[in-house]
């Protein structure tokens, strides 16, 4: 029986669980040689071994480690055609607990390390895909401001390099995941997202398994000509997610411009265009702000 992607060789990052070993185990099931990469040393080997890969424990957020990973996959399969960018950290902190270091380590391991591996692989892919792991957090939840700007990040980089790697044939796109890993256990456990409405609600009956199809459809030559797009994906519902960045954005001309022409505009005909943001409770576009209180 011939495969969906016999001969490609992937690598998926974060691949020791979670939604990164649903991938790798749904490539390999489609023919894929799969390197299955997770600083977890242990579980990158049990899936490797589970699926007939390769396993690495290199850190994606480490540059030289980055440049062996992509090594290990060429050496073994002599290819590269695929790299899904999942490894992650989630953290949770609302902006006046935060933590330098939790701040750093989540921008080098969500940020650094995608940019790393998109950085090493596309100087060995010719041709083939590239999937980034961004979240729903990106527009808006609480208490995850450096998550949330680290998979925001993730989407940014989605639409440039899908630009860039255009010239090479290697599409590029961003999926926001939905499903019950131990990252998103840990947050329905938190304080600040437990009994939490729209974004986590019915998480526990989302399995990594059914987020996997759209990780193969996306690195099959099935998605051929796709690239520079974003999905959400909760194993049931399949949305695009929409840029304004082309929209008729409401705007006013004026050449004195002041605070209090701005101020104008912004009683005036701005009052109604102002965007809602968060996902759980959206916000109107205009708050009543309050001054002179205190954190929680
Ligand atoms: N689970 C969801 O509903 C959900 C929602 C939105 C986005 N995501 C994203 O999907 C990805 C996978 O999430 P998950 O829920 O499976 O999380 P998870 O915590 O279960 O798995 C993440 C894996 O990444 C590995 N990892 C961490 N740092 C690494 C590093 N420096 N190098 C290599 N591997 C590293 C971990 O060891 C772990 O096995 C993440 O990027 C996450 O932000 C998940």
């Amino acid at each position: 029986m011939t495969g969906l992607l016999d001969g490609r060789a992937v690598v998926v990052t974060g691949a020791g669980r979670g939604l990164g070993r649903a991938y790798a185990r749904d490539l390999a099931a489609h023919g894929a040689r799969v390197v299955v990469n997770d600083v977890d040393a242990d579980e990158a080997a049990t899936v490797a071994a589970e699926i007939g890969g390769v396993a690495s424990a290199h850190d994606v957020s480490d540059p030289e480690q980055v440049d062996a990973l992509i090594a290990t996959c060429v050496d073994a399969f002599g290819r590269l055609d695929g790299l899904v960018n999942n490894a992650g950290l989630y953290h949770e902190a609302v902006p006046w607990e935060e933590n330098p270091e939790a701040i750093r380590r989540a921008v080098s391991v969500n940020v650094i390390g995608a940019l790393l591996c998109q950085a090493a692989a596309s100087k060995v892919m010719r041709g083939g895909a590239i999937v980034n792991a961004s979240s729903g957090g990106m527009f808006g939840f609480p208490a995850v401001s450096t998550y949330a700007a680290t998979k925001g990040a993730l989407a940014a980089l989605t639409y440039s390099s899908a630009l860039d790697l255009e010239a090479v044939g290697v599409r590029v796109n961003a999926i926001s995941p939905m499903a019950l890993t131990r990252m998103t256990e840990n947050a329905l456990g938190r304080t600040s997202t437990a009994g939490s409405g729209p974004p986590l609600a019915g998480i526990e009956d989302k399995p990594p398994e059914q987020i996997a199809p759209l990780v193969t459809f996306l690195l099959s030559d099935l998605a051929e000509g796709i690239t520079g797009q974003f999905f959400r994906f909760d194993g049931h519902r399949l949305s695009i997610v929409t840029t304004n960045a082309f929209a008729d954005h409401p705007s006013i001309v004026a050449d004195d411009w002041n605070a209090t022409a701005l101020a104008a505009a912004f009683d005036g005909p701005f009052a109604e265009h102002l965007q809602a943001y968060g996902v759980e409770r959206r916000r109107p576009g205009r708050l009543r702000c309050r001054r002179g209180v205190s954190p929680p």
